[in-house]
């Protein structure tokens, strides 16, 4: 097994050691921590990125899942931020009862009570958008919106997968059967002789450019040829996004929207001329898969700590809990890192554990006793809010707000 504490970057943490142990005593564990500062100061830097490129950006709620953060994520971003990237249908009502709008739903369902208190929101002026890719997303949509009395907006989705070899290598994350510009215009003569729905977008997301992280250290040996892969790919993605944009126009539909990209993205989405918007979420808290993409200069603000509740051996403490693995192609990487103090490692036999997750002490780590809290990061930046009712969000080095997560608030989309 790879010794995860040794993979860190050089990203580092403002929050220390101390500080946690600080902020944590008394706290119930486990316990999630949001850094505001740092969160902010990721803010700033994503929209940096964007400055001069004319591209406004969509916060991906996926890679949030908390209501709070999301307001203060658009709220620091200002004007060049608009509107939420949704993961499911319920999602997005929820999302408008809490008062945000301009929201596009990036995954699609056939489900009518999801669809139809989208379409009635619609009807009464709220932004709402929806993917689909085939006919039957867009009946589904339809249905809804003559229901509702409205029309609903639909954002047609292209695959954007690279697929060299005549097609005999895929990679892509095989979102969309529409593979062309003549597929998706196919697609939206269908969706004109559809009432209650119209077509106002386009979405291409190269997955396997955003999401496959450069300097990946839990398989290195890849490294060269994912690298090499991307930089072939991003052309050929931006192509195809093109000429599907000069397709649609000609058949004379009018694009609101086309959105692309993601954190591990966005300077070559946004250089694209036919992108309007690009989408980020993970960015903001900065687990910590994404601390290993090339030029990053992202920091870490999502945290959870787990109780040290056994002391088996001087080489070794177990902490209570911790197995928040994360969802995408099994590896080591999908484990929480072991972050705050310096030095412990997952026991290779073990790894995260159900209910209790022993660590193996380095000879630099510091001594640690039971009731200590450890502090690790989440490979994925949305699903550790699954995991917590609420996050201690802290600023200025104090816990300045306990506010809950979807699943505090009784949510639980997919
Ligand atoms: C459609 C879509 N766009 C963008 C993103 C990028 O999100 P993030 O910035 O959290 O990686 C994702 C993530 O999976 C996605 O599914």
């Amino acid at each position: 097994m790879v010794d995860v504490a040794e993979a860190r970057t050089a990203a580092g943490t403002r929050l220390g050691w101390e500080d946690f142990r600080r902020l944590l005593a008394g706290e119930r564990l486990p316990a999630a921590v949001v850094d505001l500062d740092a969160m902010g100061r990721n803010v700033d830097r994503i929209r940096a990125r964007l400055d001069g490129t004319g591209k406004t950006l969509r916060v991906a709620s996926k890679s949030v899942r908390h209501v709070g953060l999301l307001r203060r994520v658009l709220d620091r971003g200002g004007n060049g931020f608009r509107g939420l990237m949704c993961y499911s249908a319920e999602e997005a009502a929820f999302l408008v009862e809490e008062g945000f709008d301009d929201l596009f739903v990036a995954y699609p369902t056939l489900q009518h009570q999801a669809l139809l208190p989208l379409a009635r929101a619609a009807g009464r002026g709220a932004t709402v958008r929806l993917v689909a890719d085939c006919p039957e997303h867009l009946e589904a949509m339809g249905r809804a919106g003559r229901e509702a009395g409205a029309v609903l907006d639909a954002v047609l989705e292209l695959d954007v997968s690279y697929r060299p070899l005549g097609g005999r290598l895929h990679l892509g994350a095989r979102r969309s059967p529409l593979r062309s510009a003549a597929d998706v215009v196919v697609l939206a003569r269908a969706a004109s002789g559809i009432p209650g729905v119209r077509v106002v977008g386009l979405m291409g997301y190269e997955a396997h450019v955003a999401g496959v992280p450069d300097e990946n250290p839990f398989s290195p040996a890849m490294n060269p040829l994912r690298k090499a892969l991307k930089r072939l790919a991003v052309p050929a993605v931006s192509r195809l996004r093109s000429r599907t944009v000069t397709a649609l126009a000609a058949e004379g539909v009018e694009l609101r929207l086309v959105n692309g990209g993601g954190t591990g993205s966005l300077g070559s989405t946004a250089a694209e001329s036919c992108i309007t918007e690009v989408t980020a979420g993970s960015g903001f808290l900065c687990s910590h898969l994404f601390d290993y993409f090339a030029g990053q200069d992202l920091e870490p603000a999502a945290f959870f700590a787990l109780e040290i509740c056994r002391v088996p051996d001087p080489g070794h403490v177990t902490c209570a809990g911790g197995g928040y693995v994360a969802s995408g192609e099994p590896g080591l990487d999908r484990l929480p890192l072991p972050w705050l103090p310096r030095g412990l490692a997952y026991v290779p036999m073990e790894g995260a554990g159900e209910v209790q997750t022993p660590l193996r002490r380095g000879p630099a780590a510091l001594p640690l006793a039971v009731g200590d809290p450890v502090v690790f990061r989440h490979a994925k930046a949305g699903e550790l809010a699954e995991r917590f009712d609420e996050y201690l969000l802290v600023g200025g080095g104090r816990i300045v707000a306990r506010e809950p997560t979807y699943r505090g608030q009784g949510r639980c989309f997919l």
